[in-house]
């Protein structure tokens, strides 16, 4: 088993710079993903850890070595790719069994006719079989081992693929979109199936995604990236919870993070729609700040709003979006356009609401993300000037 350490890891493509110095500590056995929207430099990085793709800058090591100077399959890692890439003219069992007949064979016991002739390869190859039925039966696939890859659903060559990257027993799995071909119910099937793996295996698991939901339910950590470079490196709960800007605010959780314009009035108190709120922050009077609030922390408001450290604002309901156990009711803010917030809420509350009705929303406001102009996370200001506390409302 092994750590991964990557230091200042620069590439570009010609002049397109792709990673701008990525530096990451990934622990023995950890499971890491890295999160991002399209084209950020994910699969560029996991490419260069796999030693396919070489850095223009910094270094890669593994369980403590430098790697850099290594090829591929040197490198005690293996690597699972979104389209699998199975031989299709090769059985389920020749698929597994290719990593170890590239590497316990020599050229002469793997052509045609040689082959026949060589005790030394017929013992090699019983060596293979075992290890590849080893891995078929913790893959459930040692049925299908004589099928082709053509002959399989989609959830079965996923396995195939990961088993062929399982013999080998490599320190590090490296897994590029892996379920992305998968229909969304086989998906959620393979992640629990994935996060089983880890355990069992105790590898280092490095896997892409630009799936949030896959990146918050499998991981140990989630390395968010952008354009590059890492925006924030944490647990999922850390990201969902304490998001460091607005790109992750918007990025992590599903539906997406409710954003409502805000301004700075006198000794940084924050105003919503005009009416002030309890929050401070250390910015100056006039500057603009966009709240985060998730839709589970938005409620109905019966009777007076206005409680002590909690903001409102009036909405009317769009539409209504059963999940089964819980709801999704999408509002427009009165009066703005284009502008509207999500709730989170339960079957009952849904059932008392009809289309169109005029509400009142509120959150408490201890419970809501700050943001800069910059996007930058701005902490509340305590009310001696410290950071961190919400100031309470004066009646
Ligand atoms: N071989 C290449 N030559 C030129 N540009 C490349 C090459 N490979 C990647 N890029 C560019 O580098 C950037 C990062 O690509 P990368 O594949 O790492 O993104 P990604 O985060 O994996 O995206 P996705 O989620 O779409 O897979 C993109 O702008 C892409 O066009
Ligand atoms: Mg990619």
């Amino acid at each position: 088993m092994a750590t991964v350490a990557l230091s200042s890891i620069a590439k570009s493509f010609g002049s397109t710079k792709v990673l701008g110095g990525v530096d990451l500590d990934i622990a023995d056995g950890e499971f890491l993903t890295l999160v991002g929207p399209s084209g950020c430099g994910k699969s560029t990085l996991i490419r260069i850890i796999a030693g396919l793709e070489h850095q223009d800058g910094g270094g890669v090591a593994i369980g403590g070595s430098r790697v850099d100077h290594l090829r591929p399959h040197e490198r005690r890692v293996a690597m699972v790719f979104q389209s699998y890439a199975l031989y299709p003219h090769m059985s389920v069992r020749a698929n597994i069994a290719l990593p170890l007949t590239m590497s316990r064979l020599s050229l002469r016991q793997r052509l045609p006719l040689l082959r026949l002739l060589s005790r030394r390869r017929r013992e090699v190859m019983r060596g293979i079989e075992a290890d590849v039925g080893a891995v078929a039966m913790q893959l459930q696939l040692d049925h299908l081992l004589d099928r082709k890859p053509a002959q399989l659903s989609g959830g079965q060559r996923q396995r195939v693929a990961l088993g062929r990257a399982m013999v080998r027993q490599p320190a590090v799995f490296l897994m590029d979109e892996p379920l992305s071909n998968l229909d969304a119910k086989l998906r959620v099937h393979m992640r629990t199936e994935l996060a089983e793996l880890h355990k069992r295996l105790g590898a280092t698991f490095i896997y892409v995604t630009h799936d949030q939901v896959e990146a918050m339910t499998m991981s140990d950590r989630v390395a968010m990236m952008d354009s590059g470079s890492i925006l924030q490196l944490g647990t999922p709960s850390r990201l969902y919870e304490k998001p460091a800007s607005l790109k992750v605010a918007q990025f992590i959780g599903s539906p997406a993070i409710n954003l409502l314009p805000a301004t700075v009035a006198a000794a940084g108190r924050l105003e919503l729609f005009g009416r002030p709120m309890a929050l401070a922050v250390p910015l100056a009077q006039g500057q603009a700040v966009t709240l985060g609030i998730r839709s589970e922390a938005l409620a109905l408001v019966h009777g007076e709003p206005g409680a002590p450290g909690r903001a409102w604002f009036t909405a009317r309901l769009r539409r209504k979006e059963n999940l089964g156990s819980e709801y999704i009711l999408h509002f427009d803010l009165a009066g703005r356009d284009a502008q509207g917030v999500t709730m989170r809420t339960t079957p009952a509350i849904a059932a008392g609401l009809s289309e169109a009705a005029e509400v009142t929303l509120g959150f408490d406001e201890a419970a809501c993300h700050i943001f800069g102009t910059d996007g930058g996370r701005v902490e509340p200001r305590g009310e001696n000037g410290a950071t961190g506390s919400v100031v309470p409302l004066r009646a």
